[in-house]
Order: C-alpha cells, then sequence, then structure tokens
C-alpha cells in the first residue's frame, strides 16, 4: 500500500481523451474499457479493417456485462472511434501503444507520437518484454515514456503495472497511475526489469507447465492441477489465452532457458498461437478451450 500511495493516489489527473494503437488482443480491449468508463477513444491500427474485429468484440463485451441496456452499449461504444490515421494522437490525454511486440516498430509509432502529443499528455507502451529504455532510447525526451502494462483478459484483470526506468518523469508515472485508478484498476509501481513484477513470477511457472505437457501430461491435466490449487485458471489454457508468440517473447529472456519446450515449439511453427488462431495447446471455439491436440 506503501507503494501505492508513493505514486499519489491523489492525482487530480482527469484523463478525457484515450489514444490507443494496435487494435489486436489488448489494445482492443484496453481501448472497450476506457470507453465503458466514459472517456472518448480513439483506436488506431493500420487499417480500418483491422480495427473493426475490436469494435466488434466491445460491442459483445458490452452486450453482456449491461445485460442487453442498449443505452449503455450505446454510451460506450459511441466513444469508441476508429482512427487508422492515428488523428487522436494530437489530442488525447493518454497515448497507448500496444502493437505488436517489436522494438524498431515500436520506436518508429513513438517518434510520430512524441512529435505530434500534447506536451502534458501521457505517452506509454504495454509492452511486456522489451526494455522501456530501449523503447525511449529514440525519444527527443526519454523520460516521457512510461509502461502502463495491462493483463489479458483486460475486462477482467484488475492488476495494471505502471512501469518507470531511472530517469523516467515521475510526474508522467503519476498521472499514468491516476488513469489506472480512473478505470477502476490497481496500479502497481514497478521498475523496468525484465518481466516486471507479475511475468517475473509467471514465466517459470508457465515453462514448467509446458515442459510437464512435454514429459506427456495431457494439458488438461496440468490445468486441472493449478486449478485445484486455487489458481483461477489453468497455466497452459493461460498461456493459450495470452498467446503462444507472447507467452514465449515474454518467457525467454525469464526464464534462462536454452531451448523453449518442445510441443510450444511445434504449435509456434504451425502458426498455432493459442486463442487467437484457433488453435494452441488447445482448440478454441467461441472463445472456451476445447480438448487438447
Ligand atoms: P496483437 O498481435 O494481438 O496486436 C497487435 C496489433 O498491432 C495488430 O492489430 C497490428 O495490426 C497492430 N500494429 C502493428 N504495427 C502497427 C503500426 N505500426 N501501427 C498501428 N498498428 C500496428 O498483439 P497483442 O497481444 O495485443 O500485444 C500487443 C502488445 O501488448 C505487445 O507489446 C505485448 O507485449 C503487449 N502485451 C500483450 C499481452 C498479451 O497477453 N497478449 C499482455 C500484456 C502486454
Amino acid at each position: 500500500q506503501d507503494r501505492l500511495k508513493a505514486f499519489g493516489k491523489d492525482s487530480d489527473f482527469a484523463p478525457k481523451h484515450v489514444h490507443v494503437i494496435g487494435a489486436g488482443v489488448m489494445g482492443g480491449d484496453i481501448a472497450a474499457v476506457c470507453a465503458a468508463k466514459g472517456m472518448t477513444v480513439t483506436l488506431q491500427d493500420q487499417s480500418v479493417e483491422r480495427i473493426a474485429p475490436a469494435i466488434k468484440r466491445a460491442a459483445e463485451f458490452y452486450a453482456k456485462r449491461y445485460r442487453g441496456d442498449k443505452k449503455q452499449v450505446r454510451f460506450a461504444l459511441d466513444r469508441l472511434i476508429a482512427d487508422p490515421q492515428g488523428a487522436g494522437v494530437a489530442q488525447a490525454d493518454v497515448i497507448i501503444e500496444a502493437i505488436f511486440e517489436n522494438l524498431e516498430v515500436k520506436q518508429k509509432v513513438f517518434a510520430d507520437v512524441e512529435a505530434r502529443a500534447k506536451p502534458d499528455a501521457v505517452i506509454a507502451t504495454n509492452t511486456s518484454s522489451l526494455k522501456l529504455e530501449d523503447i525511449a532510447a529514440t525519444f527527443r525526451n526519454p523520460s516521457r515514456l512510461v509502461g502502463i502494462h495491462f493483463f489479458n483478459p483486460v475486462p477482467k484483470m484488475p492488476l495494471v503495472e505502471v512501469v518507470t526506468a531511472e530517469n523516467s518523469d515521475a510526474d508522467a508515472a503519476k498521472k499514468a497511475a491516476a488513469f489506472v485508478r480512473k478505470i477502476d484498476k490497481l496500479p502497481l509501481p514497478v521498475k523496468s526489469a525484465p518481466g516486471f513484477l507479475v511475468n517475473a513470477v509467471l514465466g517459470p511457472y508457465l515453462l514448467e507447465a509446458m515442459r510437464c505437457v512435454d514429459e506427456g501430461i495431457a494439458p488438461e491435466a496440468v490445468d486441472a492441477a493449478a486449478l485445484a490449487f486455487g489458481m483461477p485458471m489453468g497455466p497452459i489454457e493461460l498461456a493459450d489465452t495470452v498467446g503462444l508468440d507472447i507467452a514465449m517473447a515474454a518467457g525467454k529472456g525469464l526464464t534462462g532457458a536454452a531451448e523453449p519446450p518442445k510441443k510450444l515449439a511445434e504449435l509456434m511453427a504451425a502458426g498455432n498461437l493459442g486463442k487467437k488462431s484457433g488453435k494452441g495447446f488447445y482448440t478454441w471455439v467461441n472463445g472456451k478451450p476445447q480438448k487438447s491436440q
């Protein structure tokens, strides 16, 4: 609690407009959650075609959450605006990047963001595994960048890590934490270190679970054991949900393992990345895991 207080619980930052770049698994859901809280959200991706599925997913999420209350669904959907050109960057109070986990692509996107953002806007990355310092290396003012690291699935996960590097601007971090509270989530201040806090613990756990699968234990059995232990979701289902590419990228630097688990490598080579591609350790139908392969 003291660490949370250190982030300025009473900051009066009241963001009205959030711009999200990347309408994939994370960006789409971050945008949906912010719009449901009454913020104007512009959602940018490479094309309208890439944004449309995120808006469709948001509509389904709102319909479920508001149990068919059309007024509330409309309220949220009206605030969620497809913005393929990224016009929202110039007006937003908070800008969150959630594009592919690729340093050069992120740096390119941030060059544009830094040039056009309001001087007092929070500029944040949702990266899981890249170093904040590396992403900020091409900034004119590297202290502006903070991490706002959400967990998947965003609507369900209350924790958000607010990541700072040695030279990060303290005010930007405070504003980021205030933003996280405004969307009713819990900001956890962490330093820019491999895996931050949660993934540093989760990485080895997921890796061991996958090694059990390699040793011949069915994913269902591994997950059932974790559930019986009290985990809300089994580790194999979690890896599929997060996306095997993301889990692999995040796990790589954390576990020190020379070789990825065999089954994971096979699935990745076949392009089976988990829930988002319909197949991973499990086959996925209507967002639910079916039997393992
Ligand atoms: P994703 O692959 O589902 O979505 C990425 C999106 O970025 C795609 O829609 C792509 O078209 C878009 N994109 C790529 N380059 C772009 C550009 N130059 N301009 C605009 N849009 C661009 O990826 P996902 O899983 O949503 O991950 C995004 C970020 O969030 C990564 O940095 C990842 O490390 C991080 N993250 C992912 C988590 C997960 O569970 N999947 C959890 C926490 C963080």
